[in-house]
Parts: structure tokens; sequence; C-alpha cells
């Protein structure tokens, strides 16, 4: 059990909790915990295919996303490996570390971007991400997070498309689309749409169930490319790895408008608090388009994260190479509400 003494406003999960109706689900499935999860991974499949108006052929379910993650990572590898050609993974820094940590695991080196830093913009820097696949020898991975954590902003759509559309067949990008429904902007556009449109066979792009739809626990993430790229990424994924209890409360969450427009509504009106606060305060954010923002602290972020933990509250971690930042995760508005308060104590003792 997590430690619930804590405000746990660090990990970026969804503190409104699982939907009752996903609770529900879960509950009626228990008698069909003996069989292997076929159906209900079916039928999630399914939904999916659907809602994105894609070939459930072109869908393939991780134990989280961060499985599919892996898998791509594995996929190429290998045939890097079978053509006898070099792999490497390009990603901008700071970003979500998963995919470095799974590249560091199986021995695939990665070549790290810093983010430009003008103006403290922290967008992704095309013209370095691009230089070091076309520089390299071999099959390049690229890994962009869109949104980015920690940042928690887009980039440029047409960037980001030109660049993709353009791209040579040894340049393979790994689209993550975590933070997606939180996204805002009208300049977005999800790359689940560039595959449909056929910009590129070698565009994977990957969701969650972790974040809008608070099923964090339950483990549930999916790829969704062309057919012949979700079979190869496939071959690498372990058998029925999503759990039947995963897959009957992802089903239930996406049947369920009221509790996805409830969960929207709710992050969207802590990171209207959280904004309003850091105004007040003279302290600069950038523009979440997810359900954590990225602020400033005017000091030491290990100080900030152990005085904050000394007032009962989880934030952080430290993004090397940004200083002065913290990434707070938006909570319920009550959550919002206890931690302005206590960073309001903190501008009184003068420590933000
Ligand atoms: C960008 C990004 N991708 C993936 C994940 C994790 O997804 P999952 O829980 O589906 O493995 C996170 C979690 O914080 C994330 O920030």
């Amino acid at each position: 059990m997590q430690n619930n003494k804590f405000l746990e406003l660090n990990a970026n999960e969804n503190s409104l909790g699982m939907a009752d109706s996903a609770k529900q689900a879960i509950i009626e499935s228990l008698g069909e915990g003996f069989r292997y999860p076929d159906n209900p991974r079916a039928a999630l499949i399914s939904k999916i295919a659907t809602i994105h108006g894609v070939a459930e052929n072109q869908i393939s379910l991780g134990n989280g996303s961060t499985e599919n993650i892996r898998a791509t990572l594995q996929m190429l590898q290998n045939k890097a490996l079978k053509e006898g050609k070099q792999f490497q993974m390009v990603i901008p820094v700071p970003t979500f570390d998963c995919a470095e940590m799974y590249a560091n695991s199986i021995g695939v080196p990665v070549v790290k971007i810093p983010l430009t830093a003008e103006n403290y913009d922290y967008d992704y820097d095309f013209d370095e991400l691009q230089k070091a696949a076309d520089d390299f020898d071999g099959i390049s991975l690229l890994y962009i997070c869109n949104p980015n954590n920690p940042t928690g902003i887009i980039t440029s759509t047409s960037k980001l498309k030109t660049w993709v559309s353009n791209a040579p067949d040894n340049h393979y990008f790994l689209l993550d689309q975590a933070y997606l429904e939180y996204v805002s902007d009208p300049s977005f556009e999800s790359g689940i749409e560039w595959v449909k449109q056929g910009l590129s066979d070698n565009l994977i792009v990957i969701h969650t169930f972790s974040k809008l739809c608070a099923l964090a626990g339950m483990r549930v993430g999916y790829a969704v490319s062309n057919p012949q790229a979700i079979e190869s990424v496939e071959a690498f994924m372990s058998m029925d790895n999503t759990n039947l209890s995963g897959a009957v409360a992802a089903i239930a969450t996406l049947n369920d408008a009221k509790f996805l427009a409830l969960s929207l509504r709710n992050t969207n009106q802590s990171r209207q608090m959280i904004e309003t606060v850091l105004d007040d305060l003279g302290l600069r954010y950038l523009p979440s388009q997810t359900n954590f923002i990225f602020h400033e602290i005017k000091g030491d972020l290990k100080t900030y994260i152990d005085r904050m933990r000394d007032h009962g509250i989880k934030v952080g971690r430290e993004f090397p190479p940004i200083t002065g930042f913290n990434r707070l995760t938006l909570g319920t508005p009550d959550e919002m509400a206890a931690f302005i308060k206590v960073l309001k104590l903190f501008r009184e003792k003068g420590w933000v």
C-alpha cells in the first residue's frame, strides 16, 4: 500500500480515483478470473479501434504503455541485428525516462539532446535531434513525447509533422501521447491521424489509460501503427499481457462519458487554481497541456522537495539539466487547495 500520510503530487497519477463503473466491471469479472483474458482483450482492442477509426490489427495492447515502449526498442534492436546494422535511440532531455531505462538495460546506445532553453521555452531542438539521426550510420529510434513530460508542453505540430513525413527509411518515431486527452491547444494534431493518413511507415504512437482514465494501477496502454509495424512489435510483447481486471476496467471507463468529462474538468480546475497562485506569487510556469505543471520555485529543487515532504506533500523530482523548476502533479481541487496553503506559507518564509 502507498503511504497515505502524504499528498502524492509527484507521479502524474489521477487522484480522482478509478471510475465507479470501472470498479464495478472488475467485481463483475471476477468469476472469469480463472480464464485467460482473450475475450476482454479482444473487446478492448475492438473498442480502441472504433474510437480511433483504425483496424484492429493496428493496435497492440500493453501492460501499461511502457511495455509498448520496451517492445518497440527490442523490435528495432532485433531488426538492426538481423540486417547487420547499428541501432541507437535519440531522445530529448529531459523527457519521460522509461525509454532510456529500457534502452540501457538491453545495451542500446542513447543520444541525448537537451531541450532548447531560450527564454525558458524548453522545446525540442529539432535540428539537433534530426542531426543525431542523420549523422548515424544505422537505424535510429526517435522517442518523442508530445506533450512532453516533465515540461507539460506540446511541440510545434507543423515542425514535427514535416520531420516525420520527410524522414528517411532508417529513422523510426515512437510518439508518446500519454497526455493527449488534456491537450486544449487547437494547433495540436494526434499522431494517430498521421498513421491513418499513411504519413510514415515508421511511426508508432502510444497511449495510456494511466492518466485521464485513472487506471495507472491496472496497467493498460496501447500502440497504434500500421499493421506490419504492429505485427513486428507484437512479437516482443508478453503473451496475454493485459490482464482481465485492466481490460474490463478500461472498457468500462471508455464507456463512461460522464466520468471522463469529470476527470478532465477536475484537472482543468486544478490547473486553473495553480496558475492563479503562481501568477500571484510571480513564479513562472510553462503552459501545461497535461495533468501536471512545470513551475519555477526560485531556489534549489532538492531543498524544496525536502521541505514539501516535511509538510506532508510529495513533489518533484529532479530533471537535469533543468534547475529551479518543479514538476507538480495536478491532483483534485481539494488537494490543490492544501498544496496552495503550503506554497503560500513557503512564500511567507521566503523559501519560494
Ligand atoms: C510520457 C509518459 N508515457 C508513459 C507513461 C506511463 O504509462 P503507463 O502507465 O501506461 O506505463 C508516463 C507516466 O508518467 C508518461 O509520463
